[in-house]
């Protein structure tokens, strides 16, 4: 238990990123105060320490549920690469299909101070659509999810049909995309792309390449949101790419392609 509050974790074994477990759990306690109240903090709060202690108590207002909970969208589970709809050629390097928290998400997206309507949004390994649906509250051009498993991308087509129905949406457009992330090509405009660790440093390599080629008219920043960034040393490598900030003691990594416009400079 207290393990879990102090440990300065080495959670990527092999590639230096510092991960503080007390200050992404202090961040992750004020995320859910700003966003969830402050009754819904203090019942996910319990159920989280009821969680760690195995007592089977509370478990629909933990933390990591909240997704399923407030959004009433099927977003829930694990599916691991081995059990996914997916050519064998990308098994390999494919990551296992988890939701990330909507409010882990939205505190750093905010944190960028950006007019959202001027931005495309990319999500490269959509799975269900749980960042799709958090990202369309914001009132981007476009958000797009790009998802290599049929079986997942059904079930965001699903939650999208649902988005609609309840009126849950302010970006322009959402769509959820079956295809490999490195096959996929952008519009020349400005981006913010998101990826949740979702697939190996090649792969990532492939997706940049691309990114570079097909935005390399954009002057406005892109931006590069790497929650759970295992291979953030692929980014740190490319001349095109800086790391901006990391937040939740290390397990967002922000990275940014300069633009030359005022927002920008704002930002920066
Ligand atoms: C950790 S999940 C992230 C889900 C979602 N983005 C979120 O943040 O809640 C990673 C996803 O990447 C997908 N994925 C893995 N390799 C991929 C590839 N080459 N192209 C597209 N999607 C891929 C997996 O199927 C999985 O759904």
């Amino acid at each position: 238990m207290l393990k879990f509050v102090f440990t300065k974790t080495a959670r990527y074994p092999g590639l230096e990123v510092e991960h503080y477990q007390i200050m992404r759990n202090l961040r992750t306690l004020l995320v859910n105060f700003k966003y969830r109240g402050f009754l819904m903090t203090l019942l996910g709060l319990a159920a989280t320490i009821c969680g760690k202690a195995k007592i089977p108590f509370l478990q629909e207002y933990r933390f990591n549920k909240q997704n399923l909970r407030e959004s009433g969208l099927d977003t829930d589970g694990i599916v691991e690469p081995a059990m996914m709809d997916i050519p064998d050629e990308f098994r390999a390097s494919a990551c296992r299909y988890e939701a990330a928290s909507d409010y882990e998400f939205r505190h750093v997206l905010e944190r960028l101070h950006i007019d959202y309507s001027a931005y495309h949004f990319v999500d490269y390994g959509s799975g269900k659509g749980a960042i799709l649906a958090s990202a369309a509250r914001y009132p981007f051009k476009s958000v797009t999810g790009i998802e290599i498993s049929g079986a997942l991308h059904q079930t965001a087509t699903q939650n999208i049909a649902e988005m609609k129905r309840r009126d849950m949406i302010r970006a322009s457009s959402l769509t959820s995309v079956h295809s490999d992330a490195a096959s996929y090509s952008l519009p020349a405009a400005p981006h913010v792309i998101y990826v949740y660790n979702s697939f190996g440093p090649e792969v990532l390599q492939e997706v940049l390449d691309r990114i570079s080629e097909d935005l390399c008219n954009v002057t406005e920043p892109v931006y590069f949101l790497y929650n759970n960034p295992m291979h953030h040393n692929v980014l740190e490598e490319r001349p095109d790419f800086h790391r901006m900030s990391k937040s939740f003691g290390g397990k967002w990594l922000i990275f940014v392609r300069p633009g030359n416009s005022d927002e920008f400079r704002k930002a920066g």
